[in-house]
C-alpha cells in the first residue's frame, strides 16, 4: 500500500469509528453497510462488542460482504424479515459514492445499492459515512450511477436510459468474465450525465421503467425525512 492509500485508509476509519462513537447504543437494531469505509465502522462495533463496551446488537447487513466481515467479528445476524428485527431498524451506517450540499447520495459503487436503499428506508435514522473526496456539488455527473436490472432486461432499460440522456455501461466483472452479477443474481448498468440530472425526479422516475428494480440515487423517502448525517473524514482534521 503506498502512502496515499494508507492515508486514505486512515481516514475513512476516523469516519466509521466516530459514526459509531456518536451514534451506536447498546441493544440497537443496526443496518450495516458496504464498502471500504462502513467496514471500519462494522469492526469498531465487532471490537466494542469483544471488549464488553457494547451489548444486545442485532444487525442485518446489506450485501455478502459486510455479512462476511460480521462473521469474523461475531456480530449477531438477522435479515430483515427475522423476529429479532420485526422490519424495522433504529440505525444504519453506510458509505457512499456520492454526498451533495443537501445529503443526497449517489451509492452503489459496491454493487449493494438494492438491499442497501432497503435497510436505509426501514431505518429510524441513517449516517454516512466518507472521506472528503466523495463531496460534489451535483450527483451523477463525475461518479456513474448504478441502475440494478434483471438479467432479461438488460437492452430494453439501456434503450430507455438512453433516451433519459444517459451514457449506460454494462458493469463488467473484474477475476470473472462476463457481467457483475449483483447479490440478488440482477446485472448493473452504470449510467452517466453530461449535465447534471435532479436526482430527486430521476430517482423516481429510473424506478419506473420495466425490468428496472432498484438505482443508486438516495434522495430520501418522499413521505419522511431520512436525510442522512454525515461524518466526513478528513486528512487535515478531526470529524
Ligand atoms: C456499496 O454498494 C456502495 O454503496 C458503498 O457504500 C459505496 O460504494 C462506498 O464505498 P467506499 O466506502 O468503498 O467508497
Amino acid at each position: 500500500m503506498n502512502m496515499d492509500a494508507m492515508d486514505q485508509a486512515a481516514v475513512k476509519e476516523m469516519a466509521g469509528r466516530a459514526a459509531v462513537e456518536a451514534l451506536v447504543r447498546s441493544g440497537m437494531k443496526l443496518g450495516l453497510g458496504t464498502g471500504s469505509t462502513a467496514v471500519f465502522a462494522v469492526r469498531h462495533i465487532g471490537d466494542l462488542l469483544a471488549r464488553g463496551k457494547l451489548s444486545g446488537i442485532r444487525a442485518v447487513p446489506t450485501s455478502f460482504q459486510t455479512a462476511i466481515e460480521c462473521e469474523k467479528w461475531d456480530i449477531p445476524l438477522f435479515t430483515l424479515n427475522s423476529r429479532e428485527i420485526g422490519g424495522t431498524l433504529d440505525l444504519t451506517i453506510d458509505g457512499a459514492d456520492e454526498v451533495d450540499p443537501q445529503n443526497r447520495l449517489v451509492k452503489g459503487g459496491g454493487g449493494a445499492l438494492l438491499l442497501e436503499k432497503i435497510v436505509a428506508y426501514a431505518s429510524a435514522s441513517y449516517a454516512i459515512v466518507v472521506d472528503e473526496s466523495k463531496l460534489v456539488k451535483a450527483l451523477g455527473v463525475k461518479f456513474p450511477v448504478p441502475v440494478e436490472v434483471i438479467p432479461g432486461a438488460r437492452i430494453p432499460v439501456t434503450l430507455a436510459l438512453e433516451k433519459l440522456g444517459a451514457q449506460v455501461t454494462l458493469r463488467e466483472a473484474v477475476r470473472k468474465a462476463g457481467p457483475v452479477i449483483t447479490d440478488h443474481g440482477n446485472l448493473l448498468l452504470d449510467i452517466r450525465f453530461a449535465i447534471p440530472p435532479d436526482p430527486r425526479a430521476l430517482e423516481a422516475e429510473l424506478n419506473r421503467i420495466p425490468g428496472v428494480v432498484e438505482n443508486g440515487f438516495f434522495t430520501g423517502p418522499h413521505d419522511r425525512s431520512l436525510l442522512p448525517r454525515i461524518f466526513v473524514g478528513r486528512a487535515d482534521n478531526p470529524v
